[in-house]
């Protein structure tokens, strides 16, 4: 493929030395023209390993050429990356400045380009910013359309420097936000011969997966930082738990526990998160992290309880108590926090959950029902499709098939409030996640 590739910078210089040893033919363009030079002399412009002597090969071969030009670059390719800087302002927003202007150049010189072209935005934005600010710009200096006269994707960039031509070639997945097929197609094209995952999605899912990732390494170092802190000042071996932390691949090091919906709960969580806490103070040791989880949690229930009085609607149907499936455990459940301020506050609440019907018969739960949650415990009902009939909205707090399938034949146009992904597309007509 022919490819321009604009900004040569940490991900653009790798980039072009990469794409041009797969045998791509490339064009790269900086408005520094210390950098043109550079590359046209097949030095690397960035201190990274392997980029220099891949760089001089691909000048030699003739495969990778340098220019301040951007008409000329465009109109030599098909398919062009923008990897110019996004840095922070000091208000913490992105300076898209670079961005704009390159999008305005590639604009001017598709006015003037026949063939079909695809811009590609590899930068990291803020998530809208291609939709909302890029693609308008490039509309207006080539005074065409997006998807009709030209494709656009959002295609993050995942490599690190110091790995960075390592991570090239192995990249965790390969992330492709477009809105044409043919736009997706041309990106997927320069990986042929890749073996890693392609997933193609809507540039605002590209666009926020890239802050996702960044924040979670952040809040991983952040984790393992204060977890040492306090095994160091307990004489604990802090290295060696994590260690072994990060042996557990099924709940820790996993896609558990990553998906966005209710408050956490029940009988460990909260109360082995106080004890962390009250660890640190006995040591006088400061741990932000570790002690902003709860009230993280507090907020994330007070966020539903605000969600549901703004309803307007009095009668509530709770379809699940316990704090998940397959469980009567009543301790902490974030439900019965919810259910508790409800009623509270005068509304009319009933519930379904077959988990704790039988715990209020036999189980070892039955005794903290009758003694911590009588008031709770009276509002139960066996009959599921009585709750939804007799409710205004209905608030889902845990995935069941038996809920779904009473919730698509008889919540008609109540609104179905849904803290636990358990019905999607529409289905009933009134559908509302907690947060998605
Ligand atoms: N550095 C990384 O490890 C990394 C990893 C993933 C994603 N990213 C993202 O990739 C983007 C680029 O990062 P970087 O570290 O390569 O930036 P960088 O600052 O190293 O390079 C940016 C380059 O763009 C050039 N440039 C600026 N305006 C230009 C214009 N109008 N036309 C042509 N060139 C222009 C600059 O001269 C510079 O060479 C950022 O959005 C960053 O957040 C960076």
């Amino acid at each position: 493929m022919k490819i321009s590739i604009f900004g040569l910078g940490y991900v653009g210089s790798v980039t072009a030395a990469c794409l041009a040893e797969t045998g791509h033919e490339v064009w790269g363009v900086d408005v520094s023209a210390d950098k043109v030079a550079m590359v046209n002399a097949g030095k690397s412009p960035v201190i990274e390993p392997r980029v220099e002597e891949m760089m001089s090969r691909a000048i030699q071969r003739g495969m990778l050429r340098a220019t301040t030009d951007p008409r000329a670059a465009v109109a030599a390719t098909e398919l062009t990356l923008v990897c110019v800087g996004t840095p922070s302002l000091p208000n913490g927003s992105t300076d898209l400045s670079a961005m704009l202007d390159v999008s305005g150049q590639i604009g001017a010189a598709l006015a003037e380009k026949s063939s079909r072209h695809c811009v590609v935005f590899r930068s990291t934005v803020p998530p809208g910013t291609v939709r909302r600010t890029l693609i308008p710009a490039v509309e207006r200096a080539s005074r065409r359309s997006v998807d009709r006269d030209f494709d656009v994707c959002m295609h993050p960039e995942f490599l690190r420097e110091g790995t960075a031509v390592k991570d090239f070639y192995d990249p965790p997945f390969i992330v492709i936000g477009e809105a044409t097929a043919s736009g997706g197609d041309l990106v997927a094209r320069m990986y042929d011969g890749l073996a890693a995952p392609i997933e193609r999605t809507t540039y605002e899912v590209a666009e926020l997966l890239k802050y996702s990732c960044n924040a979670f390494h952040a809040l991983k170092v952040a984790f393992a930082n204060e977890m040492g802190t306090l095994a160091k000042s307990l004489g604990v071996d802090g290295h060696r738990v994590m260690q072994l932390f990060a042996l557990d691949k099924k709940l820790n090091v996993s896609p558990a526990y990553l998906k966005p919906g209710f408050a956490f709960g029940g009988s460990c969580l909260p109360k082995d998160l106080r004890l962390l806490m009250y660890a640190a103070r006995q040591n006088d040791l400061a741990l932000p992290l570790l002690g902003s989880i709860m009230e993280s949690n507090r907020l994330h229930l007070e966020r539903t309880l605000q969600r549901i009085l703004a309803t307007g609607e009095k009668r509530i149907g709770m379809l699940g108590l316990s704090f998940k499936v397959g469980t009567d455990d009543l301790r902490e459940s974030p439900s019965v926090a919810l259910i508790e301020v409800l009623i509270g506050k005068g509304f009319q609440v009933k519930i379904y959950d077959p988990d704790v019907m039988l715990a209020r018969i036999f189980g070892s739960n039955k005794r903290f029902i009758e003694k911590e949650i009588p008031h709770i415990s009276s509002l139960m009902s066996s009959d599921l499709k009585e709750v939804i009939e007799e409710s205004g909205v209905i608030v889902v707090s845990k995935p069941s098939p038996e809920f779904q399938e009473a919730l698509i034949a008889h919540a008609g146009d109540r609104l179905v409030y849904d803290l636990a992904r358990v019905s999607l597309n529409g289905v009933p007509a009134r559908y509302e996640g907690i947060c998605w």
